[in-house]
């Protein structure tokens, strides 16, 4: 992966309370550090989190699970980009599967990754295709078209995950040569779209991602770390995941 630092990043989803989420940063070993960790909790858990991180100076950064794309207003249960940042976030996820499953389209994506980089955020932008795009045979021209929402963002603050969504979640991985045969297609779109600083732009792979089968998604030349889900936790499984990248 070269000129990139791995990333090795936890998607907790709709999991964990504060005591959890203490006990999990307690247990948690980081191992060397050339590897980035991020968490990513449920908002509600992000500013004790940040608190814990700072006090025991832990190289965790603090990753939102979803951002609305307005600045401010009348948008009753949403959290703007500068509220998460307020509250300790430096990243955000956007495009996840199950974001895009409940109705998010191309256009509200695009909205929501230029909003977070307006705020400094940097973009974690997830793409993937579903079990019958990838039955089609459409897996490149999806992830092509995914990718056109983030053509605007400025490459330094963005990551792409690719997560097939038949993998995530069914313990039905993506074969680890599969994987890098995507991540080295996304890698040339990026290049396409960011011709001089695609260097910086990290490709990880989300979709049953466990201990057992991190270090083969490490080998990988494109694969730059991973986006882990369940695996993601209990500090022990996802410390070994960190171990993969390291
Ligand atoms: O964002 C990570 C996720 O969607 C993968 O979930 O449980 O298959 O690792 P899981």
């Amino acid at each position: 992966s070269g000129e990139r630092r791995p990333l090795a990043a936890a998607n907790w989803k709709m999991n964990h309370t504060s005591i959890e989420a203490a006990a999990f940063l307690e247990a948690l070993d980081p191992g060397d550090s050339s590897c980035d960790i991020w968490i990513a909790p449920p908002a509600t858990l992000l500013p004790g989190m940040k608190a814990i991180i700072e006090r025991r100076n832990l190289p965790v950064t603090l990753c939102a699970q979803d951002v609305h794309e307005k600045e401010n207003g009348a948008h009753t249960g949403e959290i703007s980009a500068a509220m998460l940042k307020d509250a300790g976030a430096e990243a955000v996820l956007v495009g996840h599967s199950e974001r895009r499953e409940q109705g998010e389209g191309a256009e509200r994506l695009q909205a929501k990754a230029e909003q977070a980089a307006a705020h400094g955020l940097r973009i974690l932008y997830c793409i993937g295709e579903s079990e019958a795009e990838y039955s089609a045979g459409l897996t490149k021209q999806v992830l092509a078209r995914q990718l056109e929402a983030v053509r605007n963002i400025p490459a330094n603050l963005l990551d792409i995950a690719y997560e097939p969504v038949w993998a995530i979640g069914t313990g039905r991985a993506a074969g680890k040569e599969d994987a890098q045969e995507i991540h080295a297609f996304i890698r040339l779109e990026v290049q396409r779209h960011f011709p001089d600083q695609s260097g910086a732009v990290r490709i990880v792979y989300g979709g049953s991602v466990k201990p057992e089968n991190a270090s083969g998604y490490a080998d990988g030349a494109d694969i730059d770390g991973a986006l882990v889900g369940g695996a993601s936790l209990h500090a022990e499984s996802f410390q070994s995941i960190i171990h993969a990248f390291q």
